[in-house]
């Protein structure tokens, strides 16, 4: 199993390239089920969850092709199976997705659960209620949904009870070949669906029209058109260098993000005390001398502070010069990243969905264990301030989903190497 070795401290100083979007590619990978015609993606990362889902595609019968010179891919139709195996499904959530496509082109799929995790027990039932309200019938057996929709999906109305990025994704996918209008309430907006996913679907034909802050309407079609289509820059790899840069005291220029997509987290790194320059595509950001501590700090759904960034702002605000709190709103169980960090000389705890950071804390190198994929780059960001040595094991968590992070890092200054 691979482990990083990092030695610090260390300063981070130059610029750094984002790949492209994780979670706004899968999403997107699911959606060629839907075409009949070739389809060509430009940017995917190249990263664990991305190989999963092109492997996902690959079983249900489509020929992938990689074009190493513009790293891009071509997705084909071959012979269809529409068949989800476990095998496939276990270890990435996002492969959920492949059931709202199946259905909507081919009207039957069975497709494994998902399964929880560690962050907690992450249920599909929004998915499957809101398909239902498409036509879908389904059973659950031995961990398999057995689902079908022989007179094919029909367009209503959905309000989700609960804001689901996973299920807004799956009804939109949905919703894009079911005959007629369907309108879906209370959505999820990440950028990854309100701007790529969208985006994607309208280039090839769709008739996806956002109607309000978290309405969109979706005129069903009858196909598809061959697109070539390059996916958005990952904002949450954004996200975590800028907190590195910040955290090291360190200055560096990120390039391939409009800053206006991440401004929630943007404000809130000023108000730490960072200095913030932004480009069209780009951010330029430097860390202050002292870092300010922040009262409170809720995750909400976007365009409120990601989850997806929690373990990575705890790890800075350990170095803020006070007391912050971190309010984790969107799963039950995201802080198994604070045992780690207290290895390092971290002072937090937790009461409930809250965790107490004492701030100025001085981090000491120690052998850590990764648990996720967000929850292992903010040890990556913490002992890259650390005192000398750390070792993070099971770093399999993390190239779930960071593209080479270990070059990038290298790349401004940090002293990373991968242990095999
Ligand atoms: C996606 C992101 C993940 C991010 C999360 C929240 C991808 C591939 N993953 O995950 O990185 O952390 O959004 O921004 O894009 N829920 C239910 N029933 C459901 C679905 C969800 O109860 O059917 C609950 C979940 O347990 C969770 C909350 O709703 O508490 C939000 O989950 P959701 O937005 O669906 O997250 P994912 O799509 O799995």
């Amino acid at each position: 199993m691979d482990r990083f070795l990092i030695n610090g401290p260390c300063k981070i100083k130059g610029t750094i390239n984002l790949s492209g979007s994780k979670n706004a590619s899968l999403p997107i990978l699911a959606a060629t089920i839907l075409f009949e015609e070739p389809v060509e993606i430009k940017n995917l990362p190249n990263v664990k969850d991305i190989r999963t889902m092109l492997d996902l595609i690959k079983s249900l019968g489509f020929i992938v092709k990689k074009n190493k010179i513009n790293n891009s891919i071509i997705i084909k139709k071959k012979n269809i199976k529409t068949f989800a195996s476990y095998s496939l499904v276990k270890t990435m959530r996002a492969g959920i997705l492949v059931l709202g496509p199946l259905l909507s082109k081919y009207k039957k799929a069975t497709t494994s659960l998902p399964g929880g995790c560690l962050i907690g027990a992450r249920p599909v039932n929004f998915h499957l209620n809101a398909l239902g309200k498409l036509g879908m019938k389904h059973c659950i057996k031995k961990g398999y949904i057995y689902a079908n929709a022989e007179k094919g999906l029909k367009g209503s109305t959905i309000k989700f009870p609960k804001i689901s990025v996973g299920a807004t994704e799956n009804a939109i996918l949905a919703a894009t070949l079911a005959q007629g209008k369907t309108i879906l309430k209370n959505c999820a907006i990440e950028p990854e669906i309100k701007i790529d996913l969208t985006n994607f679907l309208n280039k090839a034909g769709a008739k996806i029209k956002w109607i309000g802050k978290r309405s969109v309407e979706i005129e069903g079609v009858k196909k598809l058109n061959s697109i070539s289509y390059s996916v958005m820059a990952d904002r949450i790899e954004c996200g975590t260098f800028c907190v590195a840069a910040v955290i090291s005291k360190g200055e560096v220029k990120i390039n391939g993000l409009n800053p206006k997509i991440i401004s929630t987290e943007l404000k809130l790194l000023k108000k730490i005390g960072a200095k913030i320059k932004n480009f069209e595509d780009s951010i330029l950001i430097k860390g202050p001398k002292k870092i300010k501590s922040i009262k409170l700090l809720k995750t909400k759904e976007y365009d409120g502070f990601p989850t997806d960034l929690q373990a990575p702002f705890m790890a800075l605000l350990c170095k803020a010069n006070g007391k912050s709190v971190i309010q984790e709103r969107i799963f039950e169980n995201r802080f198994t990243h604070v045992g780690e960090l207290k290895r390092l000389g971290a002072k937090i705890s937790i009461i409930k969905n809250k965790a107490i950071i004492n701030g100025n804390s001085n981090f000491e190198g120690a052998e850590l264990m990764s648990s996720d994929l967000r929850a292992s780059v903010a040890l990556v960001i913490a002992a890259i301030v650390a005192k000398g040595n750390s070792i993070i094991n099971r770093i399999y968590h993390l190239d779930r989903g960071y593209e080479k992070i270990e070059n990038k890092l290298r790349k401004v200054g940090v002293n990373i190497k991968r242990l095999s």
